[in-house]
């Protein structure tokens, strides 16, 4: 039957369309849509080609592998050509899979599969003569690759020069080229400080530094290689089963895959599936499905290839974690610290193996080197349990109407101002705990639980006690009770029973999780633990400059600023001395160590001017950690507390052997 013209015209879109997505993906590397999408193309195209044979052109995509060889490179023919996968996506596909496998087989029995992760690189193929790596290529269209040798040489994980034993005269060793995630993060945050391009993910970063013209600059990309068959061999027998082409491989001195591992029928294919895919987060590099080959090379023969992919071999693939949609709109979400945080409401769509509707944008300067813009389709990414975000943008979809996303002027939860303080990213509103949205956040971690750990107080909870107005500050907590409790919407007599008495009980806590509830920015549970046993009481650590707390383990400037800023703020100490007052306790350090009688019974004499403190300010200090102040320098005196042009009494210290503190020194034996 011949094509139908609207057919024709299809076909050619589509024939158009996966063309430009070729290019740009292999020769500029610069891939716009996600491969589900590519995928999906693909398929209708083959579909139509399948339903119309006379549409089928030699130029159509459906008929080769893919990838054109860039200009730069040499060409390398494959004498084994270099096959791709048919690929199965749900559980009928591989039943499928294997039931057409056993029909072929003519057998009932189970078929051994060798199962291996689908490494999420780049094919490469590594030919070795006398154990001497001679040429590294890509895979190309399967029959012509590029020599990337200069590149290759650069991988720590390729022997230059076999280091095994009873390796073939010719061998052709066939794997996968990848970067690590953790490599893949550091280089592109490598060339975010240098303003230059990032990658949009490892396999891209991979291919992108395989194809680096300069092989030094290769050398610097953090390849990686695992072994997962052979080409050409020549001068060894071939082993009877694919699990042991990878055992001689390993024998020869080249990376496999650890996770490897025959598996008998569907059944066993399933369960494999299963173990790699909850492992899948855990293993330092991406894949993104398992592959499964017979494992009889007899079994294989028989099988046979048909267009370029061979019959005995499947790729079952994870769902997608990368799927395009359309952003609908984007709302700011404020935190605990009054940071906002950019959502882009989506477009429901099905990613990483849920609906995903709402997505990430982190902040303003993303939204800026992205160039997001609402109306706009996006490509979203949902790996494990990360956040979903959004990653890029597909400019070809660009409608015209697409509007620029704007930074709100006021805060959309408060109104309060919104400022962005230069080289930040983040932008901020200053409301503070006026502003409902920081004060429900900032009420949540408070009673988390690593904090206060108060039971049974979430996020619907506060939000309603907010909302109510019989909460404005963590300290107000304290003075809930049942009759007010009870008399929220949903709330039952007992569970208002249950939450007071959880808040009684949070009142027995530590200082440590005291000084990390309190929500001081970039001050995290180490950070707070830190500070508990530096000060080890709540009105030391309050009344410390920075450059006290700058003493403390872990403390860089930044953080030191927040703390005093924090307590510079008569609201926060206010809010410190109400719970106090409510019972808050902890128990204290070690009665020597602790500050309330740290310097007890000894004797101090202050002369010169301080910079931070007035004479009776520092005397003050001196008396609530027990000690004691006089005036005249003595045999009796322990320290003498010298600021800026101090005079006789230094002298008089100095020839009694007294031990001097210059206003440093003093600080931080007030802080200790
Ligand atoms: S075998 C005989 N094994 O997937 C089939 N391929 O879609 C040749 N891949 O080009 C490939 N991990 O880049 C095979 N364990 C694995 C693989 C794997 C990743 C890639 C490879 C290949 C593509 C096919």
């Amino acid at each position: 039957m011949n094509a139908p013209a609207d057919a024709k015209r299809r076909a050619q879109e589509l024939r158009d369309t996966l063309s430009g997505h070729d290019y740009r993906y292999y020769v500029l590397d610069a891939p716009e849509i996600p491969d589900a999408e590519y995928d999906r193309i693909m398929r209708e195209l083959v579909e139509l080609e399948k339903q119309y044979p006379d549409l089928v052109t030699p130029d159509s995509p459906t008929q080769r592998v893919g990838g054109l060889p860039v200009q730069a490179f040499a060409e390398v023919h494959h004498s084994v050509p270099m096959l791709s996968l048919a690929n199965a996506f749900d559980d009928q596909e591989l039943t499928d899979f294997d039931r057409r496998v056993r029909e072929r087989l003519d057998t009932d029995g189970e078929v051994e599969y060798a199962g291996e992760p689908k490494l999420d690189g780049l094919a490469i193929s590594l030919r070795y003569e006398g154990g001497v790596l001679i040429c590294g290529a890509t895979r190309g269209d399967g029959t012509t690759g590029e020599d990337v040798t200069h590149n290759i040489r650069t991988i720590q994980s390729i022997p230059l020069r076999l280091p095994g034993t009873g390796f073939p005269k010719v061998l052709e060793v066939r794997g996968e080229i990848f970067m690590s995630r953790a490599g893949f993060e550091a280089m592109n945050e490598a060339a975010r400080k240098r303003g230059e391009k990032t990658f949009v993910n490892p396999r891209n970063a991979a291919a992108g530094s395989l194809r680096q013209v300069d092989p030094k600059l290769a050398a610097r990309r953090p390849l990686e290689f695992i072994a997962y068959g052979v080409g050409e061999v020549q001068g060894a027998s071939s082993p009877d089963r694919h699990s042991e082409t990878l055992g001689q491989l390993k024998q020869w001195g080249l990376r496999v895959s650890p996770e490897a591992k025959v598996v008998k029928g569907v059944d066993g294919s399933r369960e494999y599936y299963e173990k790699i895919a909850a492992k899948r987060e855990q293993l330092p590099y991406e894949i993104d499905g398992v592959v499964l080959k017979v494992d009889q090379v007899a079994q294989q023969r028989i099988l046979g290839t048909v267009s370029k992919a061979p019959r005995w071999a499947i790729a079952f693939k994870f769902p997608a974690q990368e799927e395009m949609t359309v952003l609908e709109n984007v709302e700011f979400r404020v935190g605990r610290t009054g940071a906002l945080t950019p959502v882009a409401r989506l477009k429901p769509v099905f990613v990483g193996g849920v609906t995903v509707s709402n997505a990430t944008l982190h902040n303003m300067d993303e939204i800026e080197r992205k160039d997001v813009r609402i109306g706009d389709s996006v490509i979203v990414r949902r790996a494990g349990d990360v956040i979903p975000e959004v990653v890029s943008v597909v400019l070809s979809k660009r409608p015209k109407r697409a509007r620029r996303i704007k930074l709100p002027k006021r805060c959309p939860v408060c109104s309060s101002d919104v400022v962005r303080i230069e080289n930040e990213a983040v932008a901020r509103c200053v409301g503070g705990l006026f502003c409902p949205a920081q004060l429900k956040q900032s009420i949540l971690h408070f009673a988390s639980r690593r904090a206060m750990h108060i039971d049974g107080l979430g996020e619907k909870l506060v939000s309603q006690l907010v909302e109510a107005d019989l909460v404005h500050t963590p300290a107000d907590l304290f003075a809930l009770d049942t009759e007010t409790l009870a008399g929220l919407e949903r709330m039952a007599e007992q569970s208002a029973r249950n939450l007071v008495e959880a808040i009684e009980k949070s009142k027995q806590t530590t200082l440590a999780r005291f000084v990390y509830a309190l929500g001081i920015r970039e001050v995290g549970e180490a950070t707070a633990g830190n500070l508990a046993v530096f000060f080890g009481d709540i009105e030391a650590l309050m009344d410390a400059d920075e450059e006290v707390l700058q003493s403390v383990p872990d403390v860089g400037p930044i953080v030191a600023t927040n703390i005093r800023s924090f307590f510079t703020e008569p609201h926060n100490r206010a809010v410190v001395e109400k719970l106090l007052e409510a019972g808050v306790v902890w128990p204290k350090q070690n009665a020597a160590v602790s500050a309330g009688t740290r310097l007890s019974g000894k004797m101090f004499v202050l002369t010169g001017a301080l910079a931070a403190y007035t004479r009776d300010e520092a005397a003050d200090r001196i008396r609530a950690r027990g000690g004691r102040v006089s005036s005249s320098v003595s045999k009796k005196t322990d320290y003498l507390v010298a600021g800026e042009s101090a005079g006789s009494k230094l002298a008089k210290a100095e020839k009694l052997g007294i031990e001097i503190l210059d206003e440093t020194a003093f600080k931080h034996l007030l802080a200790r």
